[in-house]
């Protein structure tokens, strides 16, 4: 079934020139493009997007890194993108991620791990609405 997700390029992806190698992996793999903005967020967005962890210990340092500089969020769509997508970016932790996955082939940290994506249909539906309100 048709899906859309909230990806978010994190900061560390603007900062490493690597937006348009993982913006390449969604595009090859199939999914669309719906909506892309380049945005440097405040900690009071952190906050809504990360409100299921705003109380978890690593928190903090997870608010500064990605108020730290400008990150591209971006939407897409495709058949069980939620899913698809997740499995493209792998697990959380870049240094545990299968190698072929985003974080495995590029990322070292469990904090700088490059993409968000949205964990379930729900998620993605809050977020699509927090971050494009205006998305038809
Ligand atoms: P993301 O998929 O955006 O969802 C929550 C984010 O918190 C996660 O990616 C990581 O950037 C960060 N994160 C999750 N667990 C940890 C952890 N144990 N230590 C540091 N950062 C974490």
């Amino acid at each position: 079934m048709s899906q859309r997700t909230l990806v978010l390029l994190k900061p560390d992806a603007v900062r490493r020139g690597l937006v348009g190698e993982i913006l390449g992996r969604f595009e090859a793999k199939g999914l669309s493009l719906v909506a892309m903005e380049l945005r440097t967020i405040d900690a009071e967005q952190a906050d809504q997007h990360y409100a299921e962890h705003v109380e978890r210990d690593f928190y903090p340092p997870l608010r500064t890194f990605v108020t730290s500089g400008p990150l591209v969020a971006l939407v897409l769509e495709g058949d069980e993108a939620v899913e698809v997508v997740r499995g493209l970016n792998g697990a959380t932790d870049g240094r545990k991620a299968a190698p072929g996955t985003i974080r495995g082939d590029l990322s070292l940290s469990n904090r700088e791990n490059l993409v968000h994506g949205s964990d379930s249909p729900e998620s993605a539906e809050r977020e699509i609405k927090l971050w494009f309100p205006d998305l038809p």
